[in-house]
């Protein structure tokens, strides 16, 4: 009854190493879906180009993503994980998306404003259209729901308006998608700057903490975490923004409500708090540092995954694609 399940898409860009907070808020939750859901799990390659990249950390990033995905617990057998430019049925799609989406409204993601302000050298058309390829990965699949974070619910917003849009003109051609933010765990703020989401962009690296990071950096970079000055380790994201990330932090780590929390440290400092979060974060990643690691041993068996990943992809892909073409107008080849 595999049709019955409604189906997930999602992804993140291998732009980087990944972080704590797209552990924690993104993959932990994917892993934990795949039972209920028909779930495709790509890495958006192609959206990395929108800002330069180095060639060879971008094959070193993509395949060591797809390592981590696997050490996360996403068992390739029940997820369909691939990488998105193994599958041109997304550039095809985000041309034909392009042409169904606005100016205006590309002009008004904050998501652009953002990086055009921060790349200001290399304002490029891929950065402006973004959202129509975004909206490409989504519709090809008919993904029922969309784990997002904050950040990316414009960017499902507008790819439903892309797909109403293209459905009113043509009839039924794409289910529209619900973006899914998880109830707990969805939002790791940076260590130095808890106001601003965990990034591997943060220009401060101590804010920062990478998946496969090293046990003494951890320590280090938790060690160094911004708390405040009334030394009580209470929840609360208003007023004591840098602590209640710490909270967050070790409640996902160590499965620990808030309450507990608060009682196990009531009248410690924050510096037996931050150790003791350091270390929960620590004994939560060893085991996918350690996996990845051996998965990344092991290339033969990588690219087995995620070959086998893009043609499973690839004839979900073209189903959509085909129907949209023949729609369009475009002669059958
Ligand atoms: N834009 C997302 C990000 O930067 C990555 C992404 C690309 C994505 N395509 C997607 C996420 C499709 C969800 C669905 O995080």
């Amino acid at each position: 009854m595999e049709n019955a399940k409604k189906r997930i898409l999602s992804g993140i860009q291998p732009s980087g190493d990944l972080t704590l907070g797209s552990y924690l808020g993104a993959i932990r939750n994917w892993a934990a879906l795949s039972d209920e859901y028909d779930c495709y799990y790509m890495l958006a390659d192609l959206h990395t180009l929108t800002v330069r990249q180095v060639p060879a950390e971008l094959r070193r990033h993509t395949l060591m993503q797809v390592a981590a995905y696997i050490a996360c617990g996403l068992d390739p057998e029940k997820n369909v994980l691939f990488i998105q430019s193994h599958v041109p049925a997304h550039a095809q799609l985000g041309w034909v998306l392009d042409c169904y989406t606005m100016f205006g409204e590309l002009s008004r993601m904050t998501q652009f404003k953002d990086k055009s302000a921060k790349n200001a050298d290399n304002i490029n058309a891929g950065l402006f259209t973004y959202p129509a390829l975004m909206a490409a990965d989504i519709l090809l699949y008919q993904a029922d729901l969309v784990p997002v974070g904050h950040d990316q619910k414009q960017h499902v917003e507008i790819c439903r308006d892309i797909a109403n849009r293209f459905n009113g003109l043509y009839g039924d051609t794409f289910k529209i998608p619900e973006p899914y933010i998880p109830p707990v765990g969805a939002r790791v703020m940076s260590l130095t700057s808890p106001e601003n989401k965990m990034s591997k962009s943060d220009k401060d690296p101590g804010g920062c903490v990478y998946m496969l990071e090293k046990p003494e950096d951890i320590l280090r970079k938790f060690k160094k975490a911004v708390t405040d000055s009334d030394a009580c380790v209470r929840f609360d994201p208003e007023n004591k923004p840098g602590v209640s990330n710490l909270m967050q932090i070790y409640a996902a780590a160590s499965g620990r409500s808030f309450a507990a929390i608060e009682a196990e440290f009531s009248g410690c400092g924050y510096g037996d708090f931050k150790k003791a979060v350091g270390e929960a974060v620590v004994e939560l990643l060893r085991p996918i540092r350690e996996e990845t690691e051996r998965l990344l041993a092991d290339k033969a068996y990588l690219e087995s995954v995620y070959r086998s990943g893009a043609e499973r992809a690839s004839r979900a892909a073209a189903r959509t694609l085909a129907k949209v073409y023949k729609k369009v107008g475009l002669l059958a080849p």
